[in-house]
């Protein structure tokens, strides 16, 4: 029977005890359990084989978001981040989420695209000679990685574009590789440096950079859940949250804040499963501003209930085999507690996860604002029922907003000291 990852007061278990839960729920080993509570989970031989110049190792607190419902399955999603208060607000939208069946997804499929510059040449006839090329360049491509073809992976397609810049115009071949479970920069980097002599020679120029793109539009993950209206606190709240994506998707400067917020939830997993964060922030804010403008990563609107539904679509080029989240042994142990089965498994939930924490800081940040507002407007009615007229009332009403001590009685005691 699956398990459950609906929990709620989590957060009031010590330590050791939800280890015992996750440990539970994911079946892990003693040993992984221990490696977790040790907090000495890379050791310094490992560290030293993986970067340059290595002295020792840094941690980051590792938390779990509970009540993640994505596609029927239960998750429990490890999360590296230092930042408070992201894993209890992914956790509060899972709950809520929850309550209308979760988070539906989609996953476009694991193709990333190599770019091959080629300059110097007539684009035209260049790009012609390339394609007469294509069986003998795909074949070589495909050579390079035996294993990933023998899953049904490897390249997929060649194509060619022109781009006209300050130093002229240029050639771009591109090489669309199904990179299956893996990340694939790796790969798709070893094959654009394959294929570039060949290229080279038919096209007569000159190739330049070999190199994979980090805007992943062939490896969108997309995401969306309902909430519920008096969950989230009603209509107020729901209006709120559909004007403040509103503001985002308008406006540059909010939209940064907005994509922040979603890449919390992102980042938070992909640090945990030991993913190129770098490569997944980069492409989201380039996906972003596709359309030519920076826009929400989300979209917010109200169904025929009147819920609140939410959606989210970027890029999420990430891997569970191959690179750190192989080498890591918390990384491997965070993948064993998601229990993923493929890199398009682990995007869908990022995505969900970043959906969730969207939703839980727009809510904070209108609900809050909507309670200032009331706060303040009862302070009013408070101030003119004790008597207050004219510029008494607003005083009278901000001393008891600053106070907290929104009270007929305070409200008298102040106005007779103003009048004083
Ligand atoms: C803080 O880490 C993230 C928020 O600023 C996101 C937002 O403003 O939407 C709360």
């Amino acid at each position: 029977m699956q398990k459950s990852s609906a929990v709620s007061g989590f957060y009031k278990l010590s330590p050791e005890e939800r280890l015992g839960f996750v440990k539970e729920f994911a079946d892990l080993t003693d040993d992984e359990a221990a490696t977790l509570h040790s907090m000495r989970t890379l050791s310094l031989d490992k560290a030293d084989k993986m970067i340059e110049n290595v002295v020792g190792g840094i941690s980051h607190p590792l938390g779990i978001a509970v009540n993640f419902l994505i596609d029927g399955k239960d998750y429990l999603v490890p999360m590296a981040i230092e930042e408070p208060s992201v894993v209890a607000a992914a956790s509060k939208a899972a709950a809520i989420a929850r309550k209308k069946g979760g988070f539906r997804t989609k996953y476009s499929g694991s193709i990333m695209r190599a770019q091959i510059q080629v300059v110097d040449v007539d684009v035209k006839k260049a790009a012609k000679a390339v394609m007469k090329e294509k069986k003998s360049i795909m074949k070589k491509a495909a050579e390079q990685n035996p294993t990933l073809l023998s899953i049904g992976g490897g390249p997929k397609d060649l194509k060619t574009r022109a781009i006209k810049t300050p130093s002229g115009s240029m050639l771009i071949v591109e090489l669309y590789v199904d990179c299956k479970d893996a990340m694939g920069a790796n790969a798709v980097n070893t094959m654009a440096e394959a294929i570039a002599p060949i290229i080279e020679k038919a096209t007569k120029g000159n190739v330049l950079l070999r190199i994979l793109s980090n805007l992943a539009t062939e490896r969108i993950a997309f995401a969306s859940a309902t909430f519920d209206k008096e969950e989230l606190g009603g209509e107020y709240v729901i209006e709120g949250i559909i004007k403040a994506y509103h503001f985002a998707d308008f406006d540059q400067y909010r939209a940064t804040t907005h994509n922040k917020g979603v890449m919390n939830g992102i980042i938070a997993v992909a640090m945990a499963t030991g993913q190129d964060t770098r490569a997944i922030e980069a492409g989201a804010h380039s996906y972003a501003s596709i359309t030519g403008r920076y826009r929400s990563l989300t979209s917010w609107k109200k169904d025929r209930r009147e819920d609140l539904v939410g959606s989210i679509e970027l890029p999420i080029a990430v891997g569970i085999v191959g690179g750190s989240s192989s080498v890591n042994p918390s990384a491997k142990i965070a993948l064993k507690i998601l229990g993923v089965k493929s890199a398009g498994e682990l995007a869908r939930v990022m995505v969900s996860v970043g959906l969730a924490q969207n939703l839980a800081a727009l809510r904070a940040l209108v609900a809050e604002g909507i309670q200032k507002g009331h706060m303040r407007l009862h302070a009013r009615n408070i101030a003119v029922s004790a008597g207050a007229k004219g510029g008494e009332i607003d005083k009278v009403a901000a001393t008891m907003v600053k106070e907290k001590a929104v009270k007929f009685t305070r409200a008298k005691e102040i106005l007779d000291e103003i009048r004083k």
